[in-house]
């Protein structure tokens, strides 16, 4: 049986218990069902009421949304506010300052405790040094960066000064990062000389060097350098500064930006059905709401927790649930800068002991590979560890199947913490789907209900509903604050992606597939509905990939499709024509292997196909179309019962079936 259909058979229910459901902000269904319907009632209000209790603002706004322009909907507009401010001042002032606010750990195992106090001094001064190299309100700043303090010290010193920041992942490759640059018109670049991994040291700075060399971000006039290793770099003192020793040089206060709610807080590129990734961009006002909004509900977060979330800030889940979201609230979080299986399989399991943590957040693939490994080797098992801190654990980022979701719930949640699985994306900023621990009963592999003032559904092709039971286009049918504002440099292709003409042009488009089930309404996420692949919780674009294999001087032709894999979720699979004859035995392992590492060097190696297939064609109608559907059954290596009539070279399946 597939995921997806064991989700569909489903019959578990675990309510939640009665002692969560006494303490939670959102306690118990009727509570969320009279949330629910005083969004219903009155909309702005609704959010008006949320924007004043959860943020600080400078200026009260007197407009909550403006749908004139739709859909490049309008929040908030005429108020002002900082972000770093809601993050670190206001709790500094509250009397706070002595919290901690990160408790940093290193891939080899030191852990540091930063206050919020000490935080704000190290934003000031860093926001100081930014301002000193020229860098001023709505210049853009790319940071390239391990998991670090420095790493969340930039992102809120770029907030601070109201210069919108794109965090590119560091594991991406130069290719990738120049294109970013270049898209974002950066004016700097934030970096370290590596990146400490599974006790790996992994170069950063050299990476950027290249980056910048390829052309086009002649702009970048900064690249600040996070002394993490010591390890050797190039360096170009007319461009090159280190981090610290500028930051050093600075005062530790630095008055805020007061920004319209709707000045870009930053842009994040993802990966869309086409081949370029999208500049994702979001607001302060609206993003910083729903980020820390969504921790008070779907966490169920109190002051006296200690939060986990695994994500790196490279991608959305460490913008909205380590930079922002528990900052803006005045928690206290572990940040992490290593991987889950070094020095074992059972290190986040000895963090959440050591750490006392009480909310923990990560994804469906750490969890599987956890799995096999705790399950092979009792050492490093999560019954060998007091996890009894945990309150409540999460997933995000990929369909949990629920073999792994009983899994996680028994092993890591001791049957007695909820386990939320929190659907969202890059472009809705924060949770948008999820259950309530206090609330919800819950079903595993099953996001169930949409947060309060979401307003989900499941469409057919024209916008239309669909009835409960059966599967369709998972929309969202009113603009909420944290929604993507644009594509950055790129409205048309905002509105043709997310707001299409074929459902009526009011409906946000999510990409995926749902079905919500007959009798609860709640909601089960079926996967994306486009060209794009879901690899660990990674987002990867299938042109993206083929436009990297054909950029080769050896590739004619390529398609890429995914295959459901037990621990990735998806596995990227690359069918290639060669402009040399089809290869076969070594020479396609060989040639196979320098495929792999290119697609790692042109994008980065989370986009490595898992099986590369040689063909002397690809199998294409008359009319020339790659048929995509036979290469997803080859792929999966099921046996081809479509109608393949329409087949120009039914014979070049054969080739491709085979796996070398
Ligand atoms: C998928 C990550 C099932 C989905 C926050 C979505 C999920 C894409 C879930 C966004 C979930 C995310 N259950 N699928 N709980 N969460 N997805 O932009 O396909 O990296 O469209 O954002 O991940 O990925 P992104």
């Amino acid at each position: 049986m597939s995921a997806i259909e064991s989700v569909l058979h489903e019959g578990r229910v675990f309510p939640p218990s009665a002692e969560a459901v006494a303490g939670a902000t959102i306690s118990g269904m009727d509570a969320y069902r009279a949330l629910m319907a005083e969004a219903e009632r009155d909309y702005e209000g609704f959010w008006a009421k949320l924007a004043k209790e959860t943020l600080s603002w400078r200026k009260p706004f007197t407009k909550v949304l403006d749908e004139s322009n739709a859909p490049f909907y309008k929040w908030f507009e005429d108020g002002e506010l900082n972000a770093s401010y809601n993050c670190l001042d206001r709790h500094v002032e509250a009397g706070n300052g002595d919290r901690t606010a990160l408790i940093f750990e290193t891939d080899d195992g030191t852990s540091t405790n930063i206050t919020y106090k000490d935080l704000l001094g190290r934003v000031c001064r860093f926001a100081n040094a930014l301002k000193r190299r020229g860098v001023k309100k709505g210049d853009r700043v790319v940071i390239y960066m391990p998991m670090s303090v420095e790493g969340v010290v930039a992102m809120q010193a770029c907030a601070r000064i109201g210069a919108p920041h794109s965090v590119v992942f560091g594991g991406f490759s130069s290719k990738s990062l120049n294109e970013r640059l270049v898209d974002v018109g950066a004016v700097a670049l934030v970096t370290a000389d590596e990146q400490m991994r599974g006790g790996k040291a992994l170069p950063l700075k050299n990476i950027a060097d290249e980056a910048l060399a390829m052309g086009g971000c002649e702009a970048v006039k900064s690249v600040f350098v996070y002394r993490r290793t010591g390890g050797s770099v190039q360096w170009d003192a007319s461009r090159d500064l280190w981090m610290n020793e500028a930051a050093g040089k600075e005062a530790d206060t630095c008055e805020p930006e007061w920004l319209s709610a709707e000045h870009p807080l930053f842009v994040l590129y993802t990966s869309g059905s086409t081949g370029k990734p999208k500049g994702v961009q979001h607001s302060t006002g609206g993003y910083l709401l729903w980020a820390a909004q969504t921790i008070k509900w779907t966490f169920d977060w109190k002051p006296s927790d200690v939060f986990w979330c695994t994500a790196d800030i490279g991608w959305v889940t460490g913008h909205s649930y380590i930079t922002y979201g528990p900052l803006a609230l005045g928690a206290t979080q572990v940040v992490f800068e290593g991987v889950p299986t070094y020095p074992n399989g059972g290190r986040f399991w000895s963090m959440i002991e050591k750490h006392k943590v009480s909310v923990f957040y990560t994804a469906p693939t750490a969890i599987r590979s956890l799995i096999k490994i705790a399950e092979a080797d009792s050492k490093v098992h999560p019954k060998s560890y007091d996890l009894s801190s945990l309150r409540i654990i999460g997933t995000v980022g990929e369909p949990i199947n629920p073999e792994a979701w009983v899994w996680y719930h028994e092993n890591v949640g001791g049957k007695r913490c909820p386990v939320v699985d929190t659907w969202w994306q890059t472009e809705t900023g924060g949770h948008m789907i999820s259950p309530l621990p206090g609330a919800t009963p819950l079903v595993p592999g099953s996001c169930t209900l949409p947060l309060p003032g979401i307003m989900a559904a499941v469409v057919d092709e024209t916008g239309q509903d669909v009835p409960n039971g059966q599967g369709g286009i998972l929309v969202v049918k009113r603009p909420w604050p944290a929604m993507l504002r644009t594509v950055w440099g790129d409205p048309e292709r905002f509105k043709k992606s997310y707001f299409p003409a074929e459902l009526g042009g009011k409906l946000y488009l999510a990409g995926d597939g749902a079905v919500r089930d007959k009798d609860t309404g709640y909601f089960t996420i079926m996967g994306r509905i486009d060209d794009v692949l879901n690899v660990s919780g990674h987002r990867l674009g299938t042109m993206e990939i083929e436009s990297a294999l054909v950029s080769n001087p050896i590739v004619a032709e390529a398609a890429v499709v995914g295959r459901p894999d037990e621990t990735t979720g998806e596995a990227v699979v690359a069918f290639v024509v060669l402009k040399r004859s089809r290869p076969e035995g070594e020479e396609a392992e060989k040639l196979a292997n320098e495929l792999r590492a290119w697609v790692a060097k042109e994008i980065g190696p989370i986009a490595k196909p898992k099986d590369v297939r040689f063909g002397d064609n690809l199998p294409k109608t008359r009319s020339g179309k790659i048929m995509r559907r036979l290469l997803r059954s080859l792929a999966k290596g099921e046996a081809i019962t479509q109608d393949v009539s329409t087949l120009e070279n039914p014979a070049i399946l054969e080739q491709l079936a085979q796996v070398r």
